[in-house]
């Protein structure tokens, strides 16, 4: 924290505002405490990073069954009959389900499912969902991108123990229709448990859709690992500095699908931990429609649709002639470390378009832009010092340099300090910038933002459309400012959404104040 900030929360506590103990811990008076919150937190930061070893031989691509017939996401079944009530269960468990012929694989399930099942509500909604944890550790759902207060939000400050239930409650905002997502995020081991199957679409749609006559598919695109026993091996050294990535980019939880398209409003998830999509189909106009938040302006043509790691999009496709393309991410270089990678571009599926949507001109109003209250910044950075030789280290040493390398405003993620603090319902804005040497997706937990600017060597840039959004990618040497406000009071997280830099601490607390 810095001294004027210090100074800032001193002032507050000494007006007499009730402020949190915790949120001193970080200042001055803490200082005698901050050896031992320091060795404290190192021993538990490195106690759940599990370490594989850089040469485990992984399973043969070729045994991954491909070229079938995209299946449609399994929906979560509505128990309610009452109108505007959607009531529901899930449960969490081990399971093993045959992803390769004669081979059982190991993972984590909602509903014994490999890939979530689909929840698919209305703006105005009350949702009821009860959750089963059987898992031999703690877990949660976190509803990514919607605004649910945030002890219904399934952040880490509140887990489901092992064999515990908790039901989730809230109601879907008005004009929230959009495209999310839902996943795990307990304390240190997000990471852990989306690589090993846990991630499910969200989809909540507008009473008067403009799209309405539109048929819809989902792309929900996520990244899986496999041993040669078919098995999902933890993270090795590569997969904690980078981020993970598997050797299987699944659709709905197929590889290199057939999807058959007829004018379709597509939605697309990029559920991976950390893969960079960069998709584009030769011979067919992207119409980029809607992004996290819900629909544009208008209709954006875009030859890439460039999707990193959390967000989401909806789009419409287009070409001269109907026929049979391939559906390709194209090598998006995000300046990995230690490893040189080939540019090697990915087919994910084969499209056979019957027939081009049809583009609708207007899609949806936004309201004037803000005022604001209120200006924070944010340092995304990593800690060089523990870089140097670290494949050279034993695994304790590589764990520990591991725990502190990612890095917030200078700080790993403590989950009992406030970081930053926002008034209930005040738009703001955050001023991001990743002074590391890779790329970042930045998260806020219970908002959708708007770019205001991309700021590259000193040069601002303006979107060119606006649009909602709860994560963005931003580049080494480069700033982001963004627009938002918190509609409920409480304590919200921010992080990178590389899962593998949240678990390591690259996360804040913001708290929300009336
Ligand atoms: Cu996808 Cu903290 O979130
Ligand atoms: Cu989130
Ligand atoms: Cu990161």
């Amino acid at each position: 924290m810095n001294r004027r900030a210090f100074l800032k929360l001193n002032a507050i506590a000494l007006a007499g505002v009730s402020m949190p103990l915790y949120a001193m811990k970080d200042g001055e008076h803490a200082h005698h405490n901050a050896h031992n919150m320091h060795q404290n937190m190192k021993k538990i930061y490195t106690d759940f990073i599990e370490l594989a070893p850089a040469n485990l031989k992984l399973l043969n691509e070729d045994k991954f069954p491909k070229g079938l017939n995209l299946n449609a996401l399994n929906l979560l079944k509505n128990e309610s009959n009452k109108e505007g009530f959607f009531l529901a269960n899930i449960e969490i468990n081990e399971s093993e389900l045959e992803l390769i012929k004669g081979k059982k694989t190991k993972c984590y399930t909602y509903n014994g499912k490999f890939i979530g099942e689909k929840i698919e509500v209305f703006e105005g909604d009350v949702v009821e969902i009860s959750v089963i944890n059987k898992l031999k550790e703690p877990t949660n759902i976190h509803w990514h991108g919607l605004s649910v207060p945030p002890s219904e939000d399934g952040d880490a400050h509140n887990p489901i123990q092992p064999n515990s239930k908790r039901t989730y409650s809230f109601k879907i905002p008005q004009n929230s229709a959009g495209t999310y997502w839902y996943h795990p995020h307990p304390h240190y081991d997000t990471a852990k448990q989306v690589y090993m199957g846990l991630a499910g679409a969200f989809v909540v749609r507008a009473k008067n859709d403009v799209l309405k006559s539109f048929e819809e598919q989902d792309l929900f695109i996520s990244d899986l690992k496999l041993d040669e026993n078919a098995q999902i091996p933890a993270n090795n050294l590569n997969d904690w500095l980078n981020g993970r990535e598997g050797q299987f980019v699944l659709i709905n939880g197929q590889k290199q699908p057939k999807i058959t398209y007829n004018g379709e409003r597509l939605r697309i998830y990029n559920a991976c931990s950390a893969r960079y999509l960069n998709l584009r189909i030769n011979g067919v106009k992207i119409a980029l429609i809607g992004t996290d938040g819900g629909l544009i302006e208008k209709p954006v043509i875009l030859d890439e649709l460039f999707l990193s790691p959390a967000s989401r999009v909806e789009v419409l496709l287009m070409a001269e002639n109907e026929g049979k393309f391939e559906l390709e991410s194209i090598y998006y270089d995000r300046d990995k470390m230690l490893i040189k990678e080939e540019p090697i571009n990915l087919n994910l599926a084969s499209i056979e378009l019957k027939k081009s949507a049809v583009l609708p001109s207007k899609l949806r109003k936004f309201p004037k832009q803000a005022k604001i209250k209120q200006i924070k910044k944010v340092v995304m950075s990593e800690n060089h010092s523990f870089m140097h030789g670290i494949e050279k280290k034993d695994k304790n040493g590589i764990k520990e340099s591991l725990a502190q390398m990612f890095l917030l405003d200078d700080k790993i993620f403590d989950m009992s300090r406030i970081d930053k603090q926002s008034k209930l319902g005040e738009f703001e804005d955050w001023i991001v910038t990743n002074k590391s040497h890779m790329d970042h997706p930045f998260h806020v937990h219970g908002t959708q933002f708007e770019l205001i600017y991309t700021q590259n060597n000193g040069v601002e840039t303006k979107p060119k459309f606006r649009a909602y959004m709860d994560t963005i990618n931003i580049r080494p040497n480069e700033t982001v400012r963004l627009r938002m406000k918190q509609d409920f009071t409480g304590i919200r997280m921010y992080h990178c959404h590389i899962l593998e830099h949240e678990s390591l601490g690259m996360m804040g607390n913001l708290e929300v104040k009336e």
